[in-house]
């Protein structure tokens, strides 16, 4: 029989899948190893929060995962795709049809106004600028941003510069969806408000969700709760969902 290397792609049909994963910063006396041979699956129709203390590793993973990194080594897949197959301005294309990124610093544009913040990917995939904004409009107002839309970025709480975020991450329907502290600047309310509508992006079954979060108040929405420290995933949770619990009503 023929002994054709078995991959990643054909031992787990979950969204992300990492194995021995490491990325190290620098060379020589300087280098820091980051990512230290880390296992996860991120799977299709589902909630997966990583957690774990500050320094730990999370945004470098986050970031090796949606492939503004470069992992040192161990193997990846995204979405089907080893990322050592994925180079260039095919990676490039890949990464803005198929990935979402909520950045724990929102990156939002300061020239351009909310609703075009968020209509950016939209734009970038071609679409005429009218339909993206109107698109972008009914998004933000989804997320209780109706009065904001023409605003810059600097005229925005942190809040709802973090809510713009999260509706450009969303625009184009991403298979993917990355998010860094996406609730940090909310308060229970509006978190609660975000964190069901990403909840209903997770529920279909061609689409997965990745949350890094320091909030306990979130831990109750992910599907499986990965632990990280030191590079590392140390232990995985899983929680079963009945159904959406009222977060707002049980923290006040
Ligand atoms: N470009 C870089 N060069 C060198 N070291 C880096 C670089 N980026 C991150 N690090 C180091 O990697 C480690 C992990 O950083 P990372 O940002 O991934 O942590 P984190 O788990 O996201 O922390 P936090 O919860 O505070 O956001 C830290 O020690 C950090 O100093
Ligand atoms: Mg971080």
């Amino acid at each position: 029989m023929a002994t054709n290397p078995v991959t990643l792609m054909q031992t787990s049909d979950a969204a992300v899948v990492c194995r021995r994963l490491t990325k190290d910063f620098g060379i020589g006396d300087a280098k820091v190893a980051v990512l230290r041979g880390l296992d996860l699956e991120v799977p299709y129709g589902a909630i997966t929060l990583l957690a774990g203390p500050s320094g730990c590793g999370k945004t470098t993973l986050l970031s090796v995962i949606a492939g503004l990194l470069n992992k040192t080594g161990g193997e990846l897949c995204v979405l089907g795709s080893d990322a050592d197959s994925l180079r260039g301005s095919d990676a490039v294309r890949f990464r803005r049809k198929n990935l979402g990124f909520i950045f724990q610093q929102y990156n939002l544009l300061p020239a351009l106004t909310a609703a075009e913040n968020a209509a950016v990917p939209l734009l970038a995939a071609g679409m005429k600028r009218k339909p993206a904004v109107e698109k972008a409009e009914v998004l933000l107002e989804e997320m209780g941003l109706a009065s904001r839309m023409r605003a810059f970025p600097r005229q925005l709480s942190g809040g709802q510069q973090q809510r713009v975020a999260i509706a450009r991450a969303l625009i184009h329907d991403p298979r993917l969806l990355i998010c860094d502290e996406p609730t940090a600047a909310l308060d229970a309310e509006t978190g609660h408000l975000v964190m069901e509508i990403l909840r209903r992006k997770a529920l279909r079954s061609d689409r997965a969700v990745l949350i890094v979060t320091h909030d306990s108040r979130v831990f109750q929405f992910g599907d499986r709760i990965a632990h990280m420290d030191d590079g590392r995933i140390v232990r995985t949770e899983f929680q079963e969902h009945g159904h959406v619990p009222e977060l707002v009503g049980r923290e006040k």
